[in-house]
């Protein structure tokens, strides 16, 4: 799959961090492992400190010793980037990506810099990791300061869910399988649950996580692109996903939070400890979020879809579960999306139960990724960084995307904010269920 792509030189802004180290250096590994990329590709490490290209590497990744460097540079000043243009122009590559594994303050003064030292031209692209902004305005106010010196075909914006396999899946199974095109509407479907739960906590991250909070951090982004990819339109079965963003951002400008329940169906919730953990102690951060949303495509108005989503939960669970409805003859059936772990499908079906007696059950019909394939499932940060070499922005989230992300939940921060909506204790380790039967 190399063959077609341009040699790459990359750039890993905070090269040294956790991001880097944890997701983007062990999938480099794979991806060069597993594929001849690695030819085409030099990585470059930026780093303040002084360091090695063996002490930055991490275990995972000890295979990139050879194509990895280290520059040393102080991103803030503006005459190091005329070093950095020098370097880039001695490794000679038909295309350059800058890769921000940054805190999000440092990412505008990056940018302006790079586009002040004229590293702005066709061939550079920009990877940006979200947050993309704590507000609506603020959201805007990135993308047009990007767009000073980058065309939007040069960003690429992160939201690494897009790229894991099940929801990649999810824009072809709807449209190759007639069975599920033809009743995918509120006239079939009653509503739809979707589940992001986390068993880990906060990890340390205390500081990013005070600013953030659940809604910001997952339902904004992750959260809202699955609910936009379970009601966009289809895509055709050939895999032509270059019009997946304008799908998506069609299904998501259809999408409210009601105004009238904000109070009611908007769930905030935080977890014992938290605020010890986070080292803020009168803290309202949630760590738990959960919401109902509604949308004006004709296709869906009697649709709601529930998104929840925590932090310290009793699982890790990534699903979307579409209820279909029942009539006076049949039993309502349940289509579990599964994205992870144990990616697959399951379709509760029900059956005749053995026997002389006419009794129903309900019995699962399922697909699993890791059973009915033998090949690996690359993670999504491979997929992201493949995608981006070639020049694929389907698995990226446009500016667009991002504004109307921002806009559906606005309402929920301005209302958090003027009415201070009680926020509620959970036990570490509980349920989704659990949680939102107690509020
Ligand atoms: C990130 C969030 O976007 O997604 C983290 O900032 C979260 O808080 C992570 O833990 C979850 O990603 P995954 O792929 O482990 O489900």
């Amino acid at each position: 799959m190399g063959q077609e792509l341009p040699s790459t030189s990359l750039l890993v802004f905070g090269a040294t961090g956790d991001l880097s180290r944890r997701y983007l250096l062990p999938a480099l590994s794979e991806i060069c492992e597993n594929s001849d990329i690695r030819a085409r590709l030099k990585i470059v490490g930026l780093s303040r400190r002084e360091v090695k290209a063996e002490d930055i590497l991490p275990a995972k990744a000890a295979n990139l010793v050879d194509q990895f460097e280290v520059f040393q540079m102080d991103y803030s000043r503006a005459d190091q980037y005329r070093k950095l243009k020098q370097k880039i122009k001695n490794l000679d590559t038909e295309q350059v990506i800058f890769y921000f594994a940054v805190p999000p303050e440092a990412v505008l003064p990056i940018i302006d810099n790079l586009g002040k030292a004229g590293l702005d031209g066709d061939g550079v692209k920009l990877l940006l990791e979200k947050p993309f902004g704590s507000d609506l305005a603020s959201a805007g106010r990135i993308i047009d300061e990007a767009n000073r010196y980058f065309k939007e075909e040069q960003i690429y914006r992160i939201d690494h869910y897009l790229a894991k396999e099940m929801a990649q899946n999810i824009a072809v199974f709807l449209g190759s399988n007639a069975v599920f095109r033809h009743v995918w509407s509120s006239e079939f479907i009653d509503f739809i649950e979707i589940v992001i739960a986390e068993k880990i906590g906060i990890e340390g991250r205390g500081n990013f996580y005070e600013q953030t909070g659940a809604l910001r951090d997952i339902i904004q982004s992750h959260g809202l692109q699955l609910a936009a990819l379970t009601l966009m339109e289809p895509c055709p079965h050939d895999f032509d996903f270059n019009d997946l963003p304008a799908r998506r951002l069609a299904a998501l400008k259809q999408l409210t939070i009601p105004e009238k329940e904000l109070g009611e169906s908007v769930v905030r919730a935080q977890y014992d400890g938290y605020q010890k953990e986070a080292g803020a102690p009168a803290s309202a951060t949630e760590t738990f979020a959960a919401l109902k949303l509604t949308s004006s495509d004709p296709r869906w108005t009697q649709t709601p879809v529930y998104l929840a989503t925590g932090k310290n939960l009793d699982q890790k669970l990534t699903q979307i579960r579409v209820n279909f409805k029942k009539d006076n003859n049949s039993e309502p059936n349940t289509l579990v999306l599964r994205v992870q772990p144990r990616e697959g499908i399951e379709l509760d079906l029900w059956v005749k139960q053995p026997g002389y007696e006419r009794k129903l059950q309900k019995k699962t019909l399922s697909f699993s990724y890791e059973q009915d394939f033998e090949d690996r499932l690359p993670n999504a940060y491979e997929q992201i960084l493949v995608d981006a070499m070639r020049g694929s922005q389907s698995l990226f989230a446009s500016s667009g995307e991002v504004l109307e992300s921002w806009r559906i939940i606005q309402p929920v921060l301005d209302y958090w904010k003027t009415q201070g909506a009680s926020l509620k204790k959970y036990k570490p380790g509980s349920s989704v269920e659990r949680i939102l039967e107690n509020t």
